[in-house]
């Protein structure tokens, strides 16, 4: 059977450090609440020549680097995003554009935090059904854009950043120790849609917005919506959660990480943490994260991936692949 195998990665920062220390310039915050309350220590934000777009733009060609390949051996882009350089044309075929192609199809998807997953899981389906052969799956966000600054409940816990994968077409023998994406779960429950959102847009108040959020009403939905699609990866494919070798999680806060992977008995040597130096960077934390644990030798070939968010909506959902 048809497997989408992750062929490269690749990620973008933006140059700009903000720390906690220039945080508390900013707002009424202190370091040792930030860090506490979330695992935080700085995050990048984007300059003004640095877009959703630009950052994707790099991130994606850091994984084509990666992957040995170039724009023309790609046929789909999907780009996750909530802060797209324009409300159209997606971000994904602006990306499309700097990179030189002409052929393929590329859109944008949304669905804030969990962005990546269902991204992945997109491109896994257009992969499996023969519709694509190698894609470009991208997080790229510019949360910065949308934070209230003067909101300090809010505005220390983003960052800016994209992160990259190309997903290939492989054949498999339909067993678990096929390489690529063995099993994707997504969910969605809109009745939670006014606890994390953003209270602008074209169609109502024709205007940017700013993020809003009930962070304790966050949270406390958090860790059994996360808890429940792992488990439900781990059966679909009759694997025992031991069996898992790196947790790549959303990354929003260390204690709803650590939380999830306490409730599932997963060591924390297990789990991939960056939001200590990228903030909550939304539908980009993912692929920056797997990034960073691929690139210093953490995750190899052959190892067992999970890769989970949870999200604005609520969205939530979990990829299982070997990488
Ligand atoms: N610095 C200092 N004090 C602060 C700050 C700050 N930056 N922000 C809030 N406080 C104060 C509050 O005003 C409150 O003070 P009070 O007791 O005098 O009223 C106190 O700290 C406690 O505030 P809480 O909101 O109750 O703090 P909590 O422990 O819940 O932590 C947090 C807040 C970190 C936001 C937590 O609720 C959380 O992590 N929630 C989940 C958020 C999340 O993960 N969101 C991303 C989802 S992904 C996506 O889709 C974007």
């Amino acid at each position: 059977m048809i497997r989408s195998i992750v062929r490269g990665f690749g990620s973008a920062l933006p140059k700009r450090v903000v720390t906690n220390r220039e945080m508390e310039s900013m707002v009424d915050t202190t370091d040792e609440w930030i860090v506490q309350r979330t695992g935080i220590r700085q995050r990048y934000i984007a300059g003004e020549d640095e877009t959703s777009a630009s950052l994707g733009e790099s991130a994606a060609r850091a994984a084509l680097d990666n992957a040995g390949l170039t724009p023309d051996d790609i046929d789909l882009i999907i780009v996750a995003t909530s802060t797209p350089d324009n409300t159209f044309p997606a971000t994904a075929v602006n990306i499309q554009n700097r990179l030189g192609m002409k052929h393929g199809a590329a859109f944008d998807m949304q669905a804030v935090c969990t962005g990546f997953v269902y991204a992945v899981t997109t491109a896994d389906a257009y992969i499996r059904c023969g519709l694509a052969r190698r894609a470009l799956v991208i997080g790229a966000e510019t949360f910065s854009r949308i934070l209230d600054w003067n909101d300090r409940t809010t505005c220390v816990l983003f960052g800016d950043g994209a992160g990259a994968l190309v997903l290939e077409a492989g054949e498999g023998e339909g067993t678990s120790d096929d390489r690529g994406v063995l099993t994707a779960h997504l969910r969605s429950d809109g009745s939670h849609k006014d606890k994390l959102y953003v209270d602008g847009g074209p169609s109502s108040t024709g205007t940017v917005g700013h993020l809003r959020m009930e962070g304790r009403e966050v949270f406390k939905h958090a860790v059994g919506m996360i808890t429940d699609v792992i488990v439900d990866a781990f059966e679909a494919v009759k694997l025992p959660l031991e069996a898992i070798d790196w947790l790549v999680p959303h990354q929003a806060n260390v204690r709803i990480i650590e939380g999830s992977a306490k409730k599932l008995g997963i060591p924390m040597e297990k789990v991939v943490v960056t939001v200590d130096q990228h903030g909550n960077t939304s539908a980009a934390s993912i692929p920056l994260a797997l990034a960073v644990a691929a690139s210093d030798g953490r995750i190899k070939k052959g190892d067992l991936v999970l890769l989970e968010a949870m999200g604005g909506g609520f969205t939530w959902g979990s990829v299982l692949l070997r990488w």
